[in-house]
């Protein structure tokens, strides 16, 4: 039995080709979400006959892509993202047509032009007609194939949905959850050993930070002063921990921070409906700076300045994201954290927000003018945990409040974590940051 564990956080592109095995995939999606996956689908023209775009988007909870030349598809997700945000893709069912196209290096849709693009492992699953497997021009495929490094799972002997019996079943889906999982291990154990596991390893973290922008109509927006530093410090600074970091980010004057996903929004609807997409994780830390309100009806033109009366703005609250993520349900993350900025009577104000938004902890700034927060390059915090633990922090730069709070949730998910080298030789024990 394969050790399932080494499927927890990882992205799958899982790649849906035209045979009548496309029926089980959304099973498939369902055994490796239960199993902590991250699953998005792009499906061919063949595959759709056989599977609904409709149903792997209710099992994945995610947009099922389909065409190359589909402009908001290229623009929201090109080709290459969808290659770059998965750990792994996985061919299942793989016709004959589609491992052709992978040996000979065809690119004439979405699927295809995927395989060609990605620079990431490569797993597929045959499935077609025996007398399609036996021909050497898919034999002599599937040998091209394997010996690029295309790990290849099955077929399996049996019968048919043409009634003939023999090698070409695709693999059952749990035979295909142990394929990636037994993969995933094979890759850990040839990994170099002689470093210790970074702590937040295997770990999904969810990072919102930056301001929103509320159009009011195409050229005007409401926004506030945030820069996103701390937020993008601490995407960073997960990262750093071994975290396998989605950032979430609206407009900010910084760059994306290396070895993390950012995803770029710029209203609060957008940066929701993305966080929700990045689910499942096991962190959340809320750094943004959402507006509460939006302008209810954007004018689909400029606002005139024409001496009349000067134009309502009727304002909507704005959904709120950290609330929602911290809604106990089946993806609900272990850690929740928000941040509550303050300029009277932090700690309190701190402790109610965190009661009334049902987060785990909240981290709690003076955003007083004086103390220059905003925009500046340092922070003065309270972290306050939902179990009554509360801590002080002297004024330090983000990049460091974003490093203890790492090195703090690292702590909550295993019991002691060595501190910065560079700090001296003493460990961080849960609530105690160094
Ligand atoms: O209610 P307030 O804006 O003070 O709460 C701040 C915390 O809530 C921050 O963690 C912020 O990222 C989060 N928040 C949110 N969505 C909103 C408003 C705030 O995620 N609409």
């Amino acid at each position: 039995m394969a050790d399932h564990s080494h499927l927890r956080g990882r992205r799958v592109l899982l790649i849906v080709s035209g045979g009548i095995a496309a029926y089980k995939t959304p099973e498939l999606v369902r055994r490796l979400r239960e199993r902590g996956c991250a699953v998005r689908c792009v499906l061919t023209d063949g595959g759709a006959r056989f599977v609904t775009p409709l149903a792997l988007q209710a099992v994945s909870e995610d947009t099922v892509y389909r065409d190359l030349w589909d402009l908001t598809d290229e623009s929201e997700m090109g080709h290459i993202q969808l290659s770059r945000q998965a750990d792994v893709l996985l061919v299942a069912p793989a016709s004959a047509n589609i491992l052709a196209k992978m040996a000979h290096g065809l690119a004439d849709d979405l699927a295809s032009t995927v395989l060609l693009a990605t620079d990431k492992p490569v797993l597929a699953a045959p499935a077609m007609n025996v007398r399609m497997y036996d021909h050497p021009a898919t034999q002599a495929n599937l040998a091209t194939l394997a010996g690029r490094g295309v790990v290849l799972v099955g077929p399996n002997d049996g019968v048919m949905a043409c009634g003939e019996y023999g090698p070409g079943r695709m693999s059952e889906p749990l035979e295909l959850v142990d394929a990636l999982a037994d993969f995933f291990a094979a890759r850990a154990a040839r990994a170099p050993q002689a470093t210790a596991p970074a702590p937040l390893a295997g770990r999904h973290a969810l990072v919102t930070s930056g301001p929103t922008h509320e159009p009011i109509d195409p050229v005007r927006y409401i926004a506030n002063r945030s820069s996103g530093k701390q937020g993008h410090a601490v995407a960073a600074a997960l990262a750093e921990l071994g975290a396998r970091v989605t950032l979430v980010t609206g407009p900010v004057a910084l760059p994306d921070p290396s070895g993390v996903e950012t995803i770029k929004v710029e209203t609060a609807a957008e940066m929701l409906a993305a966080c929700r997409r990045a689910l499942p994780a096991d962190i959340v830390v809320a750094a943004a700076a959402v507006a509460d309100w939006r302008v209810a009806e954007e004018a689909p033109r400029k606002l005139k300045k024409d001496g009349g009366p000067l134009p309502p703005l009727r304002l909507a609250e704005n959904p709120d994201i950290l609330a929602t993520l911290a809604t106990a349900g089946p993806d609900r993350p272990e850690l929740v954290i928000g941040f509550a900025a303050e300029t009277t009577d932090l700690v309190a104000y701190a402790r109610a927000k965190l009661a009334r938004k049902g987060c785990d902890w909240i981290v709690a700034n003076d955003v007083s003018p004086a103390t220059g927060t905003f925009g500046g390059d340092s922070n003065t915090v309270h972290l306050i945990r939902r179990d009554g633990g509360e801590e002080a922090w002297p004024p330090l730069p983000k990049a460091e409040v974003a490093r203890r709070l790492a090195r703090a949730v690292a702590a909550r998910f295993a019991p002691a974590v060595p501190a910065d080298p560079a700090a001296g030789t003493d460990t961080v024990q849960p609530g105690i940051p160094a």
